[in-house]
């Protein structure tokens, strides 16, 4: 049954998924009404530059009033879809004191400032609902927070960053450095005329710090994310990764740590087997493995990014924050309780792919090997090729602590027989 009075939807942002939404919303108007049990109604759209064409959404909403619009004293739902800190958070606690539920995709936000947001959420009895943030279109936060909500996630390792998957994906198939690949992806429109947020790693750290906080319940700040991004990454270390069965990707990774009481959470490029399921993501796809103590392995695949799929996300999720608004219900809180203390990067465990540049002589590998044993570190294999006084040499190290994996790297570089460490990257898995 669809009510009379319809639930009125405060719109801020209309851009690449913003347009989409308003969009959808129209072309679905009916369905969602039936889905929701009212309907829904367009009560404003705030952007930056009104004179631009907004497609079939009436000019008479448009506004670049967007405070005024969230405090008007009748919207139900605010969709936040302008990104950034400021206006954003603002405007999302703006829409909290006057009593509106909010649907965001903001992952630089809620990584930042998500325990004041949900506090503010807490505090008015509103949702704050944002599946878009993570991983696009991928259902994948509800599925943590509500399907999992019974068990015990130990690991979540994903690709959530389709621009640097597009990238080392064309470094892998074609032979391209990280140059080409990036100019590649600028001229098809994965990568952003900045593109440091994504190459730098700061966008899947993002991320990151919120699957972490999810599935360990516990409060995991941007800050407490290991970051590496790709920009080093050369076509020679995508070749060495080959050689020995595996491919590089841009990997997110929250685990449990010390025996469960205390988590991890970092992103950095590692090399995994080809065998594994995440080497077969190609292009700007992005998929998330979460490994959960009842339910074993899963595996969630799909567009991570894009107007029209993330638009889809954000609809789920003002669905959700409509049928609670009609029977006074509420969406899943934050769920911080376990406190868990977030180690450093130091203490995480790992293996490394480690490539030296050597004297070709003979006990220059044993003075290698000693490095390795000296901090811990035991040998999985060794490579050896040479010619003219110089050789390579290409080690792969058994787990051992990054910290420990780190200090031996700096030993080698100080032997005299060490000319240089050409490479070193960490695999993952196995
Ligand atoms: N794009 C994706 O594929 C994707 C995927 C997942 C999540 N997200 C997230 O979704 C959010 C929106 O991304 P987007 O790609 O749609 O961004 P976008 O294309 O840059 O659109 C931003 C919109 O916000 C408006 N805006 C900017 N400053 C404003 C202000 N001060 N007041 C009112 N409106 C303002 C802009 O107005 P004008 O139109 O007048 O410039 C524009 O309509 C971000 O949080 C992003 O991280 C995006």
């Amino acid at each position: 049954m669809v009510r009379t009075r319809p639930l009125k939807v405060a719109l801020l942002g209309c851009g690449v998924v913003g347009s989409q939404v308003a969009r959808l919303m129209t072309a679905h108007a009916d369905d969602l009404a039936a889905r929701i049990g009212a309907r829904v109604e367009l009560a404003g759209v705030a952007v930056r530059r009104p004179d631009r064409a907004r497609g079939d959404i009436a000019p008479e909403l448009v506004t670049t009033d967007a405070e005024g619009l969230v405090t008007r004293g009748d919207i139900d739902v605010v969709i936040e879809l302008i990104g950034g800190i400021e206006p954003a958070r603002t405007l999302i606690n703006a829409a909290f004191e006057s009593g509106a539920s909010v649907v965001t995709a903001n992952k630089a936000l809620l990584a930042g400032d998500g325990t004041a947001l949900h506090a503010a959420a807490e505090k008015q009895a509103a949702d704050l609902y944002f599946e878009a943030s993570v991983a696009g279109a991928i259902p994948l936060l509800r599925p943590l927070r509500e399907s999992l909500a019974g068990d015990r996630v130990d690991r979540v390792l994903g690709i959530v960053n389709g621009t640097t998957n597009f990238i080392l994906d064309r470094m892998e198939s074609s032979g391209a450095g990280y140059g080409e690949a990036l100019a590649e992806a600028t001229a098809l429109g994965y990568a952003e005329a900045d593109p440091t947020a994504d190459v730098e790693g700061f966008d899947a750290a993002a991320k990151a710090a919120i699957l972490a906080g999810i599935a360990f319940h516990t409060r995991v700040r941007l800050d407490d994310v290991h970051r590496e991004g790709i920009t080093e990454i050369t076509a020679a270390d995508i070749a060495g990764a080959r050689q020995m069965g595996h491919t590089v990707k841009l990997l997110a990774i929250c685990e449990r740590a010390g025996d469960g009481r205390s988590v991890t959470a970092r992103v950095h490029p590692a090399m995994i087997p080809l065998s594994h399921p995440l080497a077969g993501v190609r292009e700007a796809y992005n998929a998330v493995f979460v490994e959960a103590e009842a339910a074993g392995r899963l595996m969630f695949y799909g567009p991570g990014a894009g107007g029209v799929p993330t638009a889809s996300a954000v609809l789920g999720d003002l669905v959700a924050a409509c049928r609670n608004k009609l029977t006074g219900g509420l969406g899943p809180r934050e769920s911080a309780y376990a406190q868990l203390p977030v180690s450093p990067m130091g203490e995480v465990v790992t293996r490394y792919h480690v490539s030296l540049d050597v004297v070709d002589k003979p006990g220059v590998l044993a003075q290698c090997a000693m490095v390795f044993a000296a901090h811990g570190v035991s040998i999985d294999t060794v490579r050896q090729s040479g010619k003219d006084g110089e050789a390579k040499l290409v080690v792969v190290t058994h787990r051992a602590h990054d910290a420990a994996l780190g200090a031996t790297v700096e030993a080698l570089r100080r032997l005299d027989t060490v000319h240089g460490v050409a490479s070193t990257m960490r695999v993952e898995g196995e």
